[in-house]
């Protein structure tokens, strides 16, 4: 009956709220806004400038029409090429997208890994660059979506930062649900997608660079011509907007992300709302009697992987009976995880709700679970912690 009721707990895309719907409609007040017009550059300059915020940086912030992949790519095409080195910190799925990106540039790879569910260590990053001392970069992946984890880029950071190395970070599914600070820790390119906790529709990515990256990037000619970086930060800058028609309707949605943010007391409360979540999530899955596939110390405050067998015969329920889409599992962990997503546009009744569906969809394919366990685990930590 219901065909078009969906909630979506997934690992991104993420439900859109009504405030960002309402500013993108807007920009369809005229029969088409002319994006060179000064009606539009205003709010293309006050968005990029309140985004700063989201990376906690005074670099410029460039937005992409494309999803969070090209933004990636940019970071990599714009500053190595073909036969450089790069290290890659590989947990997971999008770990290993990395090294597809690398791959078809014809870079030199050196992967630094850990078990998908753990994290690398930095210390054996510290040993990669000894090894390489040629690499031009390092590239991680803060949040590993494809498993919940979250990179230490902190401390990663600071051993990149005593190279020459450029450290570079792909935070599609960590900006806003988890601290991340560019210029105090010394990241040099931060790469996400709007898709995730910035609760836009898909179709826009943002990239921001230090200027020991720029410094790199202006002595580069860059092989793509559409992620020439350097082209959207003169036209940025001198006020001509972006070099090619940019998405319209999605920056009026990202500049009230950016407000929704600020009213809500701004990027810190967001971290503290989504780690709310996560524990929340946490304390669910376990009263539900479920393994988490990360330990506490690494768990992502935007996403929860719960190992579960046969994981797509339960989603596809949860779809069916409950309008209730779950994320599973990608690669080598395919029908073995759950993905429950908790970022962006999500609140503690959001997750009750799915606790107390799931409790019913476990039942009904076997497990034993006593009714009303996870939802009132949940609960209990939200006594705790009512932060979300
Ligand atoms: C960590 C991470 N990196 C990269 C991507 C790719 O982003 P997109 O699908 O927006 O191109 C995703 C998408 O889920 C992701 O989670």
């Amino acid at each position: 009956m219901f065909k078009e009721k969906m909630d979506l707990r997934l690992p991104g895309p993420v439900q859109v709220p009504k405030e960002i719907q309402m500013a993108m409609e807007k920009s369809f007040d005229h029969p088409m806004m002319d994006y060179r017009n000064p009606v539009f550059q205003e709010v293309l300059q006050e968005t990029i400038t309140k985004a700063k915020a989201i990376f906690q940086t005074k670099n410029i912030v460039i937005p992409l029409t494309s999803s969070g992949a090209s933004a990636l790519e940019a970071a990599i095409i714009n500053t190595v090429g073909p036969k450089d080195t790069i290290i890659l910190c590989v947990i997971g799925y999008f770990g290993e997208y990395l090294q597809g990106i690398t791959d078809h540039i014809g870079c030199k790879v050196v992967r630094v890994e850990a078990e998908w569910g753990e994290i690398v260590d930095p210390e054996a990053v510290r040993r990669a660059l000894k090894e390489n001392p040629e690499a031009k970069a390092v590239f991680a992946t803060h949040c590993e979506t494809s498993t919940s984890a979250i990179n230490n880029i902190k401390d990663i950071a600071a051993i990149v930062q005593e190279t020459e190395a450029l450290f570079l970070v792909d935070a599609v599914s960590s900006i806003v649900g988890t601290p991340l600070y560019m210029d105090e820790w010394g990241i040099d390119i931060v790469a996400t997608g709007g898709q995730k906790a910035l609760m836009q529709p898909p179709g826009l990515a943002l990239i921001t660079i230090s200027d020991k990256a720029w410094s790199v990037i202006e002595k580069l000619q860059c092989p793509s011509f559409y992620f020439d970086l350097k082209l959207y930060k003169k036209d940025l800058e001198s006020g001509v907007g972006t070099p090619y028609t940019p998405n319209i309707a999605l920056v009026c949605g990202l500049l009230e992300a950016c407000n929704m943010i600020e009213r809500s007391g701004g990027i810190e409360s967001e971290y503290k709302r989504h780690a709310a979540l996560r524990d929340m999530t946490r304390a669910g899955v376990r009263a539900l009697g479920l393994e988490l596939l990360v330990n506490d110390s690494a768990a992502s405050p935007t996403l929860t992987a719960v190992k579960l067998e046969n994981a797509d015969q339960f989603r596809k329920l949860m779809r069916e009976e409950f309008h209730i889409a779950l994320g599973g599992g990608l690669g080598k962990v395919k029908n073995k995880i759950l993905r429950l997503g908790h970022m962006g546009y999500t609140d503690a009744a959001d997750m009750l709700k799915m606790f107390a569906a799931m409790e019913l969809g476990l039942l009904k394919t076997g497990h034993k679970v006593e009714l009303g366990s996870g939802v009132a685990g949940a609960q209990r930590q939200w006594l705790d912690n009512p932060n979300c």
